[in-house]
């Protein structure tokens, strides 16, 4: 039984930019977040069907941060060194988006394909070389990928597999897939990260798991696979890279007991760990507004710096409105010229940012700060200052 410990009341789909002028009824859900009492796993309570989700429209382009380009070239060339070093190697992505990962593969000449159900994407990925089947990843599609190029020694997801709740049907399909050695490597945003930044933001309709080491070797048992290592990965916030293989193939790593004993000593998956981070969101989303109101009082300008998908939670659960946060900007051609889902704030090009500062900038793109502040040292040249809101809400710069 899955035991709810935060609600975000009903929230919109976290990527679905609006034309200005439309006016069809927007799709909500309700958002809330549970623990299963048997398998420690946490995951949304109320499914999103996921054609509403991904589709050809699909905004979200990967190849958008040079840090995460780096790290994805840094993944695909670990895996020509240590993975794909047989005769003829194949690798498969799921959820290979724009080629963001593959392209370095398709470079390299080994063989590979992306799955990836949003065209927009997938097209792009194809512009630079990728193979891409338009496809969701599920047992039906693995049958297929296997009966064509035969089995694949990675399987590799990346932000892809905690979007996915049917995972019976992605377990067959790994099984059908994956050569008698091979392995299924995934990362995605660690729960414990979440939990010590609070980071709520992470929680949106495309997240349906927050994975933890304890969860994830749980899942991988119940399938006849074992959790054989975990890596601690910087990127997007605080993530885990999970490294799984077929039960007794491999021998699991020092780091997967070093991970379950510090989740277990720190209590990860305990009632009172997880009502304590509700408790500390509500706090943020109080000090958050009393301080955009604040600065509107003031007479301040406010802007937002990221069209994330986290800042749909952000902006709806907080109550955000264009009056407080006047557009946020975004490289992304794809959300440019429309507004956010449900709080409506406009979404303008980041060239919009650098012609007429603002006093503050509220940066939903908190996972990217490096590269953004290093990128933007004329805002803070120009006496800007930043407005970040995790673990707790401050202003820097
Ligand atoms: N791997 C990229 C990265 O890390 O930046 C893209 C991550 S993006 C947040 C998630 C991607 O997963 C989207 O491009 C989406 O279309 C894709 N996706 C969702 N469900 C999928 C499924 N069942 N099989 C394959 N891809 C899926
Ligand atoms: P993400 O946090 O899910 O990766 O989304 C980051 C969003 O922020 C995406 O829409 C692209 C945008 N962005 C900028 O506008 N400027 C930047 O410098 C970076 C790195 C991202």
């Amino acid at each position: 039984m899955v035991i709810e410990f935060i609600d975000f009341g009903q929230q919109p789909l976290s990527d679905a930019f609006r034309a200005p002028e439309q006016d069809d009824e927007e799709f909500f859900y309700r958002l809330a977040v549970g623990r299963c009492e048997s398998c420690s796993m946490v995951q949304l309570l109320e499914e999103v069907p996921r054609a509403k989700m991904f589709h050809t429209d699909y905004p979200y382009f990967s190849s958008g941060s040079s840090v995460m380009r780096e790290h994805f070239e840094n993944t695909a060339n670990t895996f020509l060194e240590k993975e794909l070093t047989g005769a003829d190697p194949f690798i498969v992505e799921l959820g290979s988006n724009d080629g963001i990962m593959l392209r370095t593969i398709a470079k390299a000449g080994v063989r590979h394909l992306g799955v990836e159900p949003s065209g927009r994407v997938a097209d792009h990925a194809r512009s630079q070389g990728v193979h891409v089947l338009t496809e969701f990843f599920e047992e039906g599609t693995a049958a297929t990928v296997r009966a064509e190029y035969g089995p694949a020694d990675v399987v590799f997801a990346a932000n892809t597999f905690c979007h996915i709740p049917y995972v019976d049907s992605i377990f067959a399909g790994l099984d059908a897939l994956l050569t008698p050695g091979g392995v299924f490597v995934f990362e995605d945003p660690y729960l414990g990260e979440i939990v010590e930044r609070t980071s709520f933001d992470q929680i949106y309709d495309e997240h349906f798991y927050f994975f933890s080491a304890t969860s994830v070797r749980a899942m991988a048992e119940r399938f006849g696979f074992e959790l054989v290592d975990v890596e601690r990965l910087p990127v997007h916030g605080g993530e885990v890279r999970y490294t799984l293989a077929r039960a007794g193939a491999r021998v699991p790593t020092q780091a997967v007991a070093d991970l379950l004993a510090e989740e277990s000593a720190r209590a990860l998956h305990a009632p009172a760990t997880l009502e304590a981070f509700a408790a500390a969101v509500g706090v943020i989303r109080a000090d958050l507004i009393a301080l955009l109101r604040r600065l509107k009082d003031e007479g301040a300008t406010v802007v937002g710096y990221g069209a994330t998908a986290k800042s749909a939670t952000v902006t709806n659960y907080c109550g955000i409105t264009p009056e407080l946060v006047s557009y946020v900007c975004d490289t992304t051609p794809a959300k440019q010229n429309r507004v956010t889902p449900g709080a409506h704030l406009p979404v303008r090009p980041a060239e919009a940012f650098a012609g007429s500062y603002p006093d503050y900038a509220l940066l939903f793109a908190w996972n990217h700060a490096a590269e953004i502040m290093a990128k933007e040292t004329g805002f803070s040249a120009a006496g800007g200052k930043w407005i970040l809101y995790t673990p707790s809400v401050r202003v820097v710069g």
